[in-house]
């Protein structure tokens, strides 16, 4: 007996008649066109892709976006500078006190869940695994996955010693894509799920939507591929009603979440001070913002729609001028708030905008490129991206709540060896923390030390450090790594 080549066609040439039906019935029969030339495999490949497609919502989502992109900017309002802290201001310690309780007390009741990002292609990392499973040299070699982890579990651990040792576990909803999912899932089974109980944490996959022309024509990367791109981080969505992630949430009783980046060394995910405080305020959005830097930095800022409400701007979409505008009054940059994707949801402000997103008439960002296809070249198509803030504008109240960039934005986005927003920038920043934190519970950190690695599980935000360190010294070189017991190695 001969085995049959794995590229062989497979005997029957016809496709199945259901699944040309639907390719026909929504104008997509071209997709099947080279299933007579097709082994086994690939014509099972062919089908689930094609059976995982909703072509209703493709089709609506493309008309959309289309028409959407068509009316931006024809006699829109030009967006506003100057979004305050709406009423946060500069709190004093007091209040700081009594949002730290209050989100502890959230925390402790089940009330708040976190929920990280992390479906992304990493691309300019350019590691060949996610990014949250990076290693970015710290002493402990913990990838970021494990320092979240470990995060999460200190939260867990402080908000029930607030709230007399009573505490349920703080669930951690991960979103992945069809690019990260099994790595990340691997990740974790083979940490052991770093400590967590795993009935605590939940992965849920975004979507994918396929590369099309402008005329709705799915383009095929191959005879049996269908060429397709992440449906984006507001791809997160449709993807918690898709899961059934949301509903989840909903039954175990979760009033409110956090959502944070995978590519953030200093993520202090689930942050009680500013969960307590959007919770006060009846927040159905809030946003961790940094004042920028300079007004050339390429972030993205707040800005306030011509009604009033919150929006975000790329930073493309500023000009210089705008971007460096003041107000004479305070002398603050007018679009002086920038985006660092940590944000507040409340949970019925969600269940709403799922529902309006999940649905026809989504509309999505458009980015026209040059298309991979099967015979070699390459076609003018669009792919569809939907980003996290595109419906904030549908909430009626909103809080923006400052941060200290050194304590909450170490940004993993470059190559190692780059300058700017690496491996390397976000593990400096990192041990520099613990090294702040160890000078301010009484350790002699010396001059050109290169830092001090300071686990969660020993401090999540910098307390309960002075009896480990006060009086010890943290010499140079460095860097060093804190343990439970106070040793500093
Ligand atoms: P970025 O926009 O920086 O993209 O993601 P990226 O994929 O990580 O990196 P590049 O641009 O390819 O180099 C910001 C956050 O949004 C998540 C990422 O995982 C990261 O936490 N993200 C991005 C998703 O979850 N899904 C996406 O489709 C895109």
């Amino acid at each position: 007996m001969t085995a049959t080549p794995a590229s062989a066609p497979a005997a029957s040439s016809a496709p199945p008649a259901a699944l040309e039906a639907s390719c026909a019935a929504a104008g997509q029969a071209h997709i099947l066109e080279d299933w007579a030339a097709l082994s086994e495999a690939e014509r099972a490949a062919l089908a689930s892709e094609v059976e995982a497609l909703d072509f209703g919502f493709v089709r609506s989502a493309l008309s959309a976006s289309l028409a959407a992109a068509a009316s931006a900017g024809a006699g829109a309002a030009p967006p506003q500078g100057v979004v305050q802290l709406r009423g946060v201001g500069a709190p004093t310690a007091e209040r700081r006190a009594e949002w730290r309780a209050r989100g502890l007390k959230l925390v402790a009741e089940g009330k708040l869940a976190v929920l990280l990002l992390a479906g992304g292609q990493g691309t300019r990392l350019g590691s060949k695994l996610p990014k949250g499973c990076y290693d970015i040299g710290l002493p402990s070699h913990k990838s970021l996955f494990q320092l979240q982890a470990e995060r999460l579990l200190a939260l867990q651990r402080l908000a029930a010693q607030a709230n007399g040792g009573r505490g349920r576990p703080l669930l951690w909803f991960v979103m992945t894509s069809p690019f990260t999912h099994a790595d990340t899932v691997a990740h974790f089974e083979a940490g052991g799920y770093f400590g967590l109980d795993r009935a605590q944490v939940t992965f849920f996959q975004q979507g994918f939507l396929p590369c099309m022309t402008e005329e709705g024509q799915i383009i095929m990367e191959s005879s049996s591929k269908i060429a397709k791109a992440p449906d984006g981080n507001g791809g997160l969505y449709r993807a918690l009603r898709v899961s059934g992630a949301l509903a989840a949430m909903q039954a175990a009783g979760v009033e409110a979440i956090d959502v944070y980046c995978v590519d953030n060394s200093l993520s202090r995910l689930g942050d009680p001070e500013f969960v307590g405080c959007c919770h006060e305020r009846g927040a159905q959005v809030g946003a961790r913002v940094l004042a920028k830097a300079c007004p050339e930095e390429k972030v993205g800022v707040f800005a306030a729609t011509p009604e009033g409400r919150l929006q975000v701007l790329e930073y493309s979409e500023l000009d210089p001028a705008k971007a460096s505008s003041t107000d004479p009054a305070t002398g603050q940059l007018y679009f002086n708030w920038s985006n660092i994707c940590m944000h507040y949801f409340s949970i019925d402000w969600l269940a709403t905008t799922v529902e309006a997103l999940s649905g026809p008439g989504a509309a999505y960002h458009i980015a026209r490129k040059a298309i991979p296809s099967k015979d070699g070249s390459k076609v003018p198509g669009v792919k569809l991206e939907m980003f996290i803030f595109d419906p904030f504008a549908t909430a009626e109240r909103t809080a923006l709540f400052e941060v200290a960039r050194e304590d909450h934005f170490g940004p993993v986005k470059n190559a190692p060896g780059s300058d700017t927003d690496s491996p390397d920038t976000a593990r400096a920043l990192l041990l520099a923390q613990g090294a702040r934190w160890a000078a301010a519970a009484g350790a002699d950190v010396a001059e050109g030390c290169a830092g001090l690695e300071v686990p969660p599980l020993v401090s999540y935000a910098g307390e309960g450090l002075e009896g480990l360190v006060g009086g010890k010294a943290v010499g140079a070189p460095g860097p060093w790594l804190l343990g439970a017991d106070g040793s500093i190695v």
